[in-house]
């Protein structure tokens, strides 16, 4: 029976190719799983070869056996009583030409294969590139690449965030790529990509493997500046003493309490995260606490474990809101504040949605530049070059925030941190949310930060703090 399998699978050039196809497939797909087992980290894209394209190959040797078989058969129902059925030629080892040649092939077959893993190994290191994730599907990723590598995660691979090191998580992830690349092609993805992402890797495998939610310790010091819409651009200080706090030897406290590892925050929320319905904290020892909006849906929405990205829901896409933006140009000067009323008149030209980043440059420059002409002429001529500065500065700023061609305009991706682009914190921490008796999660305004000045002129803290 043997003898009979073993003929079935090599009587014709067909199904020998396609067995010789699996073989090498599964033998490559055990070894690597072997390597990787043994801990060798070969990278996110190495488990798409493994666990992805080898078993495609794979199967495509199988298929071919049978399919090399039937067409065997249907030549020898063809051929005519008598005649000897076309067969595989003869391979004799006895003749030396044969043994010429076969060593000449064997001698191929490993140059190929070394050159073969080179190539690959070569190409998982290109696909793990921000180059290739942010630009191989240009358009679609344009916004997220630019964001990328506007951010403090600008040097961190965009693999490392959505995939993470391991064998364990491509098969999902790889899956939903491979329909990716075919939705990109076919122009099917739907825009703006929608967030959050549901399947993206839990916390504890990407973000953790360089911060520890161990580290934060203590207060952090935060001052914010902001223009007034006047004429003179007021300069206003607002000064944080933000709770980052964290675990601290057995105790935790403040902003970054929520992922101590000793204890679990879950919580029901529909899809977009943005309405919260209920929460549930279990604390070390096991006791657990429940709040509950009541005016949230009793059934539906989906369950989710509170994790890094429940706050930081931006770290390396972090889209601006216009006002910040704005602010931070004038401190940084890029926006010159002796400009009457630039604060406001940027404000006016930037919120309006422009079909392309070209058009949005050339229509802020103009608006910015009549309205000086008309308003003040004396500032037009002589501040001119500080006008385009500006309108260089505005266009800038669109094209880093504002992508019309994926409809992604200034509220569509809202940060979670704080409760000023969104409702943030305020999903979780209202008057609303509360326990059968009525206990609250904490939300005075003392619970998480100090507000040591709210949009002061000069706060008299700050020069205390500067010894001024
Ligand atoms: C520091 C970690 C990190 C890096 C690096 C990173 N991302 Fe993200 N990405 C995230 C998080 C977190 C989200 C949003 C998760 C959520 O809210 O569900 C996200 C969301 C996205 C989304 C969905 C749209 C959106 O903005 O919510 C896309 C597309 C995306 N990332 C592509 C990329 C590309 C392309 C790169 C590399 C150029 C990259 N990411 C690098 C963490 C990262
Ligand atoms: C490969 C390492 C790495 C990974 C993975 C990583 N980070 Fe970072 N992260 C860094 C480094 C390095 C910095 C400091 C950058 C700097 O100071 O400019 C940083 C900075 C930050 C900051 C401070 C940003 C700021 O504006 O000052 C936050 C918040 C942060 N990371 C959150 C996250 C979150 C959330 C994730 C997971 C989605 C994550 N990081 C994944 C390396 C990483
Ligand atoms: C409850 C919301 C929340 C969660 C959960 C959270 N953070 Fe934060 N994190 C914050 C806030 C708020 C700040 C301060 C932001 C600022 O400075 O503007 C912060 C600051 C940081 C910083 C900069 C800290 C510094 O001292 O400069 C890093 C890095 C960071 N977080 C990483 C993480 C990582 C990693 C996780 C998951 C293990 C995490 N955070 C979970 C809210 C959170
Ligand atoms: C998913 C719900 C949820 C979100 C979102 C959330 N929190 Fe909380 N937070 C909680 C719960 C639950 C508690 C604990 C209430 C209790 O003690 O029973 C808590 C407690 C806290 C505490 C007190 C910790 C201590 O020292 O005991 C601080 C500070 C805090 N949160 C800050 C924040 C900040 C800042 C944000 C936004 C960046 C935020 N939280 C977002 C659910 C949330
Ligand atoms: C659950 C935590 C939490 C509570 C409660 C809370 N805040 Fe905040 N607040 C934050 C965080 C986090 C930030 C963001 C800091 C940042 O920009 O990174 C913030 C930012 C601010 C800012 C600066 C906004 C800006 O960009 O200029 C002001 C002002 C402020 N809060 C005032 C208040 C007041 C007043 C209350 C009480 C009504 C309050 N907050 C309650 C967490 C909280």
């Amino acid at each position: 029976m043997l003898k009979n399998f073993l003929g079935s699978i090599t009587r014709n050039a067909t199904s020998l190719a396609g067995t010789a196809l699996a073989l090498a497939s599964i033998i490559l797909i055990v070894s690597l799983f072997f390597i990787q087992q043994m801990g060798f980290e070969g990278g996110p894209y190495l488990g798409i070869l493994t666990f992805l394209i080898l078993p495609m190959l794979a199967i495509v040797g199988l298929i071919m056996i049978p399919i090399g078989n039937l067409m065997w058969r249907r030549k020898v129902r063809k051929t005519p009583e008598g005649e000897n059925v076309p067969a595989l030629p003869v391979f004799d080892l006895n003749n030396e030409h044969t043994r010429k040649w076969t060593l000449i092939f064997v001698a191929i077959t490993v140059v190929n294969v070394v050159i073969l893993s080179g190539a690959t190994y070569t190409g998982i290191h290109y696909m793990e590139s921000t180059e290739f994730c942010g630009l191989a599907c240009h358009s679609v990723m344009h916004p997220e690449h630019t964001a990328h590598a506007l951010g403090p995660h600008s040097r961190v691979s965009c693999a490392g965030c959505h995939i993470g090191p391991g064998a364990d998580w491509f098969v999902k992830s790889k899956l939903d790529g491979a329909w990716q690349l075919v939705s990109v092609n076919l122009g099917l993805y739907p825009k703006p990509i929608p967030t959050p992402l549901h399947d993206l890797r839990p916390a504890r495998d990407t973000c953790e493997q360089c911060h520890w939610p161990t580290k934060f310790v203590g207060d952090r010091l935060k001052v914010i500046k902001h223009y007034r819409d006047d004429e003179a651009n007021t300069e206003l200080t607002t000064a944080l003493l933000l709770k980052v706090g964290g675990v601290n030897l057995t105790e935790s406290h403040g902003i970054h309490w929520h992922v101590d590892p000793e204890h679990e925050i879950r919580y029901r929320s529909d899809e977009t995260r943005e309405e919260i319905y209920e929460v549930e904290f279990t604390a070390a020892d096991g006791t657990l606490k429940h709040y509950a909006d009541r005016r949230a849906p009793e059934e539906g929405g989906m369950w989710r474990t509170m994790d890094c990205v429940d706050c930081h829901n931006r770290p390396a896409h972090n889209y601006q809101s216009p006002g910040n933006e704005v602010d931070r140009a004038i401190a940084q000067g890029l926006i010159d504040r002796s400009l009457p009323f630039v604060k406001r008149e940027s404000m006016r030209v930037i919120q309006e949605q422009y079909p392309s980043h070209e058009d949005a440059r050339a229509v802020m420059s103009a608006e910015l530049t009549s309205f000086y002409a008309e308003n003040y002429p004396d500032v037009a001529s002589s501040q001119a070059d500080a006008i385009g500065a500006a309108a260089t500065a505005l266009g800038d700023i669109y094209a880093a925030n504002v992508f019309p061609g994926m409809e992604i305009w200034w509220d569509t991706y809202l940060n979670h941190i704080g409760h000023t682009q969104s409702a943030g914190c305020e999903r979780c921490h209202t008057r609303r949310m509360r326990t059968e008796d009525r206990e609250q999660i904490d939300s005075d305004c003392e619970t998480c930060h100090v507000v040591l000045a709210e949009e002061e002129e000069n706060p008299q803290i700050l020069s205390v703090l500067s010894g001024e």
